[in-house]
């Protein structure tokens, strides 16, 4: 079986987040799981990609995209990595810019993109069986394939990993950006806008979602932004599988970026936890005492990570408990500057570490005790799943992947990995956190807590092995 992996970012290529972890890791653990699949994957070639990836790629087309009235250049680079032949899109004025997104252009820059997937199956002589997009940037990959180009053969499926971001624009781009006709706006048409996510919907053979909660959730105006009855309708075709991590790049055990040695669940290593801790602590300037609790927040600081019950509980809790507090992301301004409000006033017990850091990022999950998400909405999370490798007890809301993911943990029978609330409230999150700390306290428990955390699987397997079945069944 032939797999085309459709995706605007992936690691360790070119990313901005939790998308691509998923695109760098699920193509090579598919095809690790079965070596008869031939699994391939497509991205735009960003200016921001390395030069050490670059100088390992070959050219191995050349052709012209039109794209309504437009005529444009597209290069086809090839690499392959960890069995995956992976395939970049170039073309310097649509992706040699500073970033990945968030320009004016984007609908026609993706739309670009979108042409040049499908053109190029015939230029590298690549049908795939199946296409999988993922996210709006890819959606017209998708509704090309059964508006424009007709192949049949190819089935596709297209995974919503944030159903926030939709791709929606006016209906006057419809021939001159996108380069579809009248016949094609009720596809795409949602409240008399160009909606890209809704015309993949209807276009695609099946619909995913990260997780099986959040395909539920989606359902409800609460969770859908506006899509809620698309969702619904198309309810039959549509399921949810869990993400995973790539337990080689995220491994306390050997990971080389830790200050202190590897460390695992076995108590004859679990020394290094500690000395990591340690290493934190002075890293930034904090007391370097071994019995307060480190909690620390990595995230984009957006709304709906829980920004809002966290700016409203957070403060009396820093203030009434013996606690330390890291948070390393950016974002909102209004989030960045109340963090580092906090770290002003409580420079013993704060830090506000406003940036975007791999390297840091996993040194505050392997010197951390306690990791906090209590996102307002989570498709997946990746962040929950990381933190419990690194032995961070995750605390989070009930939603979505998080609640696929974190059972809270239960002090009679031993079982649980986390610590979970479920309304989104301040007073929940306190109480939540107030809980945590009482299992902090309680060495037994919190050992056993540790180990659960760190035991859980959230390799790929079992959701690898779930896609595949999902391809097979496609017909
Ligand atoms: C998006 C979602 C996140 C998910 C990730 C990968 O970033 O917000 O929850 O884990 O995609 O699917």
């Amino acid at each position: 079986m032939k797999i085309l992996y459709v995706g605007a970012e992936a690691l360790p290529f070119a990313s901005t987040g939790g998308l691509g972890d998923v695109m760098g890791s699920l193509p090579a653990a598919l095809a690790s799981s079965d070596e008869s699949l031939d699994v391939r994957a497509v991205m735009p070639l960003y200016s921001k990609i390395a030069p050490m990836y670059r100088d390992k790629m070959t050219k191995i087309a050349e052709f012209t995209v039109r794209l309504g009235w437009r005529q444009q250049y597209c290069g086809v680079w090839r690499l392959v990595k960890d069995n995956v032949i992976w395939y970049f899109v170039d073309n310097e004025y649509y992706f040699k810019r500073d970033g990945l997104y968030g320009y004016y252009d984007d609908g026609e820059r993706y739309a670009y993109f979108c042409m040049a997937v499908l053109e190029m199956m015939s230029h590298i002589g690549f049908y795939p069986d199946v296409l999988h997009a993922n996210d709006w940037h890819t959606a017209l990959s998708v509704i090309y394939l059964r508006r424009k180009y007709r192949y049949d053969a190819i089935r596709a499926v297209y995974t919503i990993h944030n159903i926030e971001y939709q791709g929606v624009y006016g209906k006057e781009i419809l021939g001159d950006v996108f380069g579809l006709g009248d016949e094609d706006f009720p596809i795409v048409d949602f409240n008399g806008c160009i909606n890209l996510t809704k015309g993949a919907i209807v276009c695609c053979d099946k619909l995913t979602t990260v997780s099986q909660k959040y395909s539920e959730e989606i359902r409800t105006p609460y969770f859908a932004h506006g899509l809620h009855s698309i969702i619904s309708d198309y309810g039959y075709k549509t399921c949810g599988i869990v993400n995973g991590i790539d337990y080689d790049y995220y491994n306390p055990k050997n990971d080389p970026v830790l200050p202190a040695p590897g460390y695992s669940a076995n108590y004859r290593t679990f020394a290094g936890k500690a000395q990591n801790k340690e290493a934190l602590q002075k890293l930034f300037s904090l007391p370097a005492n071994p019995d307060v609790p480190v909690i620390s927040m990595i995230s984009r600081l957006a709304p709906h990570k829980g920004l809002d019950i966290v700016k409203s509980a957070l403060e009396d809790f820093i203030y009434h408990t013996d606690v330390q507090f890291i948070v390393l992301g950016t974002g909102e301004y209004e989030y960045e500057n109340y963090f580092r409000y906090l770290a002003d006033k409580y420079p013993q017990k704060v830090v506000a570490c406003i940036q975007f850091d791999k390297v840091l990022a996993k040194q505050v999950y392997a010197g951390s005790d306690i990791f906090l998400m209590p996102s307002k909405s989570e498709p997946c999370g990746l962040s929950q799943m990381i933190a419990s490798r690194y032995g961070a007890v995750p605390v989070v809301r009930e939603t979505g992947g998080l609640y696929d993911t974190i059972k809270a943990y239960n002090p009679v029978t031993g079982e649980g990995n986390g610590v979970t609330f479920f309304s989104y409230d301040p007073g929940e999150l306190l109480i939540a956190l107030g809980r945590t700390l009482e299992l902090y306290y309680d060495k037994v428990q919190w050992k056993k807590l540790v180990r659960n955390a760190m035991n859980s699987d959230f390799t790929w397997g079992a959701s690898a092995a779930k896609y595949l079945e999902l391809y097979k069944n496609l017909g």
